[in-house]
């Protein structure tokens, strides 16, 4: 089904999607977590494969089987995702970035479990975790200045309440990616279900609205719209 109606459009090409929400260890039972289902990572993948790419899969806490004909990198934190994304981004074409990474982690990690006791329990602080996105684009600015370019096609994902366009696009200048594609949140949208609803914006062009249906199809268009942009 995912491969009716695809393109080999992206045979030979190496693609590096990242799926899934990170979790922020507090003590070695607990952590700061989020709700992505790790669905639309997955289409994504899935539908490249399809499409001939050689995909490295970063999963992160994602309760669903491997994609078959992907390589699967599994991760939980923040920076082993950044870790991993990084590794797999050397010499990849393409870099969709559709796990929820999360924004802080807790200065420390406890080494063992928080007991409860007595009296207020302790505040966990906490620090900025780094921007993986922005550094992707900011490593491929400095390439941009020696000659070698990429990864060629960065992709960033976001989920905005409000002035959907405007937040878009001041995210999509500020982390130096490609396309921005801006979930439409509420109604039933966005996480842990089968449909999602989008507006894809370009660093160069028009925004390219995405009604809503199945994450597999906005995977379909997002990749249309990244093989437009290979060379
Ligand atoms: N992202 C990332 N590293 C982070 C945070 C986010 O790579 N530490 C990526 C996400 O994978 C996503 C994009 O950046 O592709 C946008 O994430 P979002 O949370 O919308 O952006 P933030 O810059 O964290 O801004 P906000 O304050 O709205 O959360
Ligand atoms: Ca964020």
């Amino acid at each position: 089904d995912v491969l009716k109606g695809s393109t080999a459009d992206l045979v030979g090409r190496r693609v590096v999607v990242s799926a899934g929400g990170t979790r922020e260890a507090i003590d070695p039972v607990r952590f700061i977590g989020n709700r992505s289902s790790g669905l639309q990572g997955y289409a994504l993948a899935r539908t490249a494969v399809a499409r001939g790419a050689e995909v490295t899969l970063v999963a992160a806490n994602v309760g669903l089987p491997d994609p078959a004909g992907a390589r699967v990198v599994r991760v939980e934190s923040a920076i082993q995702l950044r870790e991993a994304v990084l590794a797999a981004a050397e010499g990849a074409d393409v870099v969709v970035m559709a796990a929820a990474v999360a924004d802080f982690r807790p200065v420390r990690q406890q080494a063992t479990k928080i007991k409860k006791t007595p009296g207020e329990p302790e505040p966990i602080y906490l620090t900025k975790n780094p921007d993986i996105l922005a550094e992707l684009g900011e490593t491929r600015r400095k390439r941009r200045e020696e000659g070698r370019p990429y990864p060629e096609v960065i992709v960033g994902f976001a989920a905005e309440t409000d002035d959907v366009l405007a937040n878009g696009r001041a995210k999509l200048a500020r982390k130096g990616c490609d396309l921005l594609v801006v979930n439409q949140v509420g109604e039933n949208l966005a996480f842990g279900t089968p449909d999602n609803a989008a507006i894809v914006l370009a660093a160069d062009g028009d925004p390219v609205e995405i009604p809503r249906g199945p994450k597999e199809d906005l995977a379909g268009i997002v990749w249309d719209l990244v093989a437009g942009r290979l060379v």
